[in-house]
């Protein structure tokens, strides 16, 4: 029976008449198929102290594991420390991880004394998720020295998650800011500024913490005619150093987002085959590894008549190995400074009115496929829809926060920034571009009524300004 069936005929009602009846319930999960077990089991809701375990116990040797596991759900509702050793035993005997875990969780949930030598023997579990519900378990007595000492203990457990919870635990709130800067404030001489020239030379002199928000599509490799790189790796290592320093610059629990997507350099002759760089897997493990936690992954979708063919051989030959897939989609990486704070934290820097002016309240993309076209400019090759800049600084930036693009191009997302009154900071190296920015920004000159004209500088001018702001310091990104 499918569970909509099966919601018609088991109903709120009859399930209630299940709950204060236990010899109707024990017949009744007697007879029926796993399916409905399961589905009475999920639909039982809460259980008072006075609720007959028997139904619930026939059910523990059952050979689903889901319904032991739900068995164990519904058993631990009743808050029974005479159920302690029952719990104890599926915890340590059960085949099924799901049910060890749910047994732990329910040995966890009594919150008695006595179950803390058993928790402590947990620990020792080989499944992390295990060790984590009885460190839950733990951490409601973690006030007694000997449970404190025993959580210590996993300081150096191999599993990142328990170390992290560990470590906040015993070490408390780790964080600490470089910056004199309130959260939702940052240096006046980076607002509504476009800097001409290398950004690796020019980040150098940007204080610590001062960005809300990354945005960017860096050069793709030797793929376009704007930048030459002596080889995939130095282009990786440069792609490195100045996301380290992006790093460096954004906010504490602030985001970047990063949009790549594999590349490909043509052959040279039929002699040879055609070569694919996977930039966003290479370019990902460094991003971790220097201090920013990956978020969520963002496919950008193209129509497929906007890219290039590659299919006109395999439409005749339709020979296997030989197949080429039109490739419309590019990624957009989403990563946070890692922090011990909350994203809540992030949110109540703001004061309420930015927050209400913040929120997105017309209609949103609830899935992580986002069907843009793509936008062709004069002078530029590559630039972005200034749709997909407006759905990012929407949903990842506040009101009067700054967006920073380090590899702004014509600096559409300057020009997204000012339409949804954030402010932006822009580099780039091409003068031919700093020129299309100009002329997107005058046309939209209206737009600045109310905040700075924009300030068009190059790197000399940004030093002297970053010095006066007191920023003296030449960071290095070594
Ligand atoms: C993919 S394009 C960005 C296009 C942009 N998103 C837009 O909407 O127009 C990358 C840009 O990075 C610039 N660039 C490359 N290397 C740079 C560097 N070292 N410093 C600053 N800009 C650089 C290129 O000139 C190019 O305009």
């Amino acid at each position: 029976m499918n569970t909509m069936a099966l919601g018609k005929q088991i109903n709120k009602e009859f399930i209630d008449e299940l709950k204060n009846n236990a010899n109707e319930l024990s017949l009744f999960l007697q007879d029926q198929n796993e399916g409905a077990i399961v589905y009475v089991l999920e639909k039982l809701g809460r259980l008072n102290n006075d609720h007959s375990r028997k139904p619930l116990l026939n059910l523990l040797n059952h050979t689903n594991e889901n319904i032991r596991t739900l068995s164990i759900k519904n058993l631990a509702k009743i808050e029974d420390i005479s159920l302690l050793p029952i719990f104890v035993k599926y915890a340590s005997t059960d085949k099924s991880t799901e049910v060890r875990r749910e047994s732990v969780s329910a040995i966890g949930r009594i919150r008695n004394e006595r179950a803390i030598p058993v928790l402590i023997e947990l620990l020792k579990d080989e499944d992390p998720k295990v060790v984590m519900q009885a460190i839950r378990g733990l951490l409601v007595f973690s006030d007694k020295a000997g449970v404190k000492n025993e959580l210590k203990k996993l300081l150096n457990h191999p599993n990142e998650l328990i170390k992290e919870v560990i470590n906040k635990e015993i070490n408390g709130v780790q964080y600490k800011s470089n910056s004199q800067q309130k959260h939702d404030e940052f240096p006046p001489f980076l607002k509504n500024t476009v800097v001409h020239g290398d950004v690796e030379e020019i980040i150098k002199y940007m204080p610590d913490e001062s960005i809300h928000l990354t945005f960017t599509s860096p050069p793709y490799y030797n793929a376009r005619d704007y930048s030459i790189y002596q080889s995939y790796e130095e282009y990786i290592n440069f792609l490195e150093r100045v996301f380290k320093e992006v790093h460096r610059v954004t906010k504490d629990g602030r985001f970047f987002v990063l949009n790549t997507s594999p590349i490909i350099i043509p052959r040279i002759s039929r002699a040879y085959s055609s070569k694919r760089y996977p930039i966003p897997y290479d370019i990902h493990p460094l991003l971790v590894k220097m201090g920013w936690e990956f978020i969520d992954d963002i496919v950008w979708v193209k129509l497929e008549a906007s890219v290039k063919n590659r299919n006109a051989g395999f439409l005749q030959h339709r020979k296997p190995l030989a197949y080429k897939p039109n490739a419309v989609t590019e990624m957009l990486m989403v990563y946070r400074k890692r922090t011990d704070k909350l994203i809540d934290w992030n949110i109540q820097q703001y004061s309420w009115d930015k927050v209400k002016k913040s929120k997105v309240l017309d209609k949103y993309e609830t899935t992580n496929v986002w069907r843009i076209d793509p936008t062709f400019d004069k002078v530029h090759s590559a630039v972005f829809p200034l749709e997909l800049c407006n759905r990012v600084i929407k949903y990842y930036s506040y009101v009067d926060d700054l967006i920073f693009d380090p590899f702004a191009g014509t600096g559409t997302s300057g020009l997204s920034a000012i339409n949804l009154n954030r402010y932006f900071f822009l580099t780039e190296k091409e003068p031919k571009y700093i020129g299309r920015i100009k002329e997107e920004l005058n046309k939209n000159s209206s737009l600045f009524n109310q905040t700075p004209q924009p300030n068009f500088i190059e790197l000399e001018k940004f030093i002297l300004l970053s010095k006066k702001y007191g920023c003296t310091k030449k960071y290095d990104s070594n």
